[in-house]
């Protein structure tokens, strides 16, 4: 049994603490967040205890840490808990800054403790499956990825001002995924975007609307289109194009009822947001954490990974505000 501590007990904490409680394979023992009351509701949800982060860390019974908490706390809890020995799950992305990244990843390699870095759409099982057709030769060599990622409503801007803008905290999931998907890594980023949602996004000095090209040493490309905005749900959609044919995997529905009439063909709209669209990944991902955890897997998503993901990020900020295409 994996005793596990969790800091941060927000939107996505409450998901992993979920999963990790219906687990039979590991028990939350504490959470741990600078908000108190929402650290005492979510403990008691689970049977968790409330403590501070070095008591947590200083308890030899603790194996595993989630790092569930707010961005601009991921890389100190990394290198406090891969200090102390625990293995670390922690959430995109590992930091806003390349050099603090770099840092954090020295020090885990020092400690040698196995970290997962939260990149929950490779272990979404329609995404899942679209690398096991390609990994199988089913469409030949990969010669372009096309991913569409779409939120259903803009963030506020509060969020905005310190999410380090849509590359960094959106694009990032979608760095990840071409990267997996390419088989090669990407050597040209070309990005392109506009305010075209919400101009209080613009006036704190982000972008809501973008297309972003990657090129890859032999040739290979991803184009990824992202808004914060989408009508109709959350719209999360990859089509993967190679010499023998192609492969892609649509959305999620809120239900599979198809209605038609004279009018045309009705059906339901995409799930919500990713709570729900990435349920069964969230649980996948904490499944393989576990396996990580006890020795038995290395992380399919590597700090290393989380660390591929920000440069590419950077590269389109770069992209963007030289208005051209930028070496990686
Ligand atoms: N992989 C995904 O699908 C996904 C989805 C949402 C969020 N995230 C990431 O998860 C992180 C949290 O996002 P959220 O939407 O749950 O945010 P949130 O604001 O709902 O929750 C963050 C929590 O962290 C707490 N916190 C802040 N500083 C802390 C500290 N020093 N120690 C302990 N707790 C602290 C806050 O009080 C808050 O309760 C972000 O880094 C975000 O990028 C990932």
């Amino acid at each position: 049994m994996l005793e596990i501590c969790q800091f941060g007990a927000g939107r996505i904490g409450a998901i992993h603490a979920g999963n990790v409680a219906a687990h039979p394979g590991a028990t939350l023992r504490y959470v741990v967040d600078v908000d108190r009351k929402a650290a005492e509701a979510l403990a008691a949800k689970h049977g968790a205890q409330v403590v501070e982060a070095d008591a947590a860390l200083a308890d030899p019974r603790i194996g595993a840490v989630i790092i569930a908490s707010s961005t601009d706390t991921h890389a100190d809890l990394i290198e406090r808990s891969a200090r102390a020995g625990k293995r670390v799950f922690c959430e995109k992305p590992v930091d806003l800054s390349m050099k603090r990244v770099d840092a954090c990843v020295a020090a885990v390699r020092a400690a040698g403790v196995p970290v997962l870095i939260g990149f929950n759409r490779r272990f979404d099982p329609s995404f899942a499956a679209l690398k096991r057709a390609i990994d199988d030769g089913r469409v030949g060599p990969v010669e372009l990825v096309q991913i569409t990622s779409r939120d259903p409503n803009p963030p506020p801007p509060a969020y905005v001002k310190v999410s380090g803008g849509l590359f960094r905290d959106m694009m990032i999931h979608d760095f990840d995924m071409a990267r997996w998907l390419l088989g090669e890594e990407p050597v040209e980023v070309f990005a392109s975007a506009s305010c075209l949602v919400d101009p209080a996004i613009g006036a704190a000095g982000d972008v809501d609307t973008a297309a972003v090209t990657l090129r890859t040493a032999s040739g290979r490309l991803a184009a990824i289109t992202n808004s914060r905005r989408a009508s109709y749900g959350y719209d999360q959609r990859i089509e993967v194009h190679g010499a023998k044919g192609c492969v892609s995997a649509g959305n999620r529905t809120e239900t599979t009822v198809a209605l038609a009439d004279a009018g045309g063909v009705t059906g339901a709209k995409p799930l919500h947001f990713f709570l729900e669209r990435y349920a069964e990944a969230y649980r996948a991902e904490l499944a393989h954490f576990l396996e990580v955890a006890a020795g038995r897997a290395k992380p399919l998503t590597s700090i290393e990974d989380g660390r591929a993901a920000l440069r590419l990020a950077e590269a389109a900020v770069e992209s963007l505000a030289g208005r051209r295409a930028v070496a990686v």
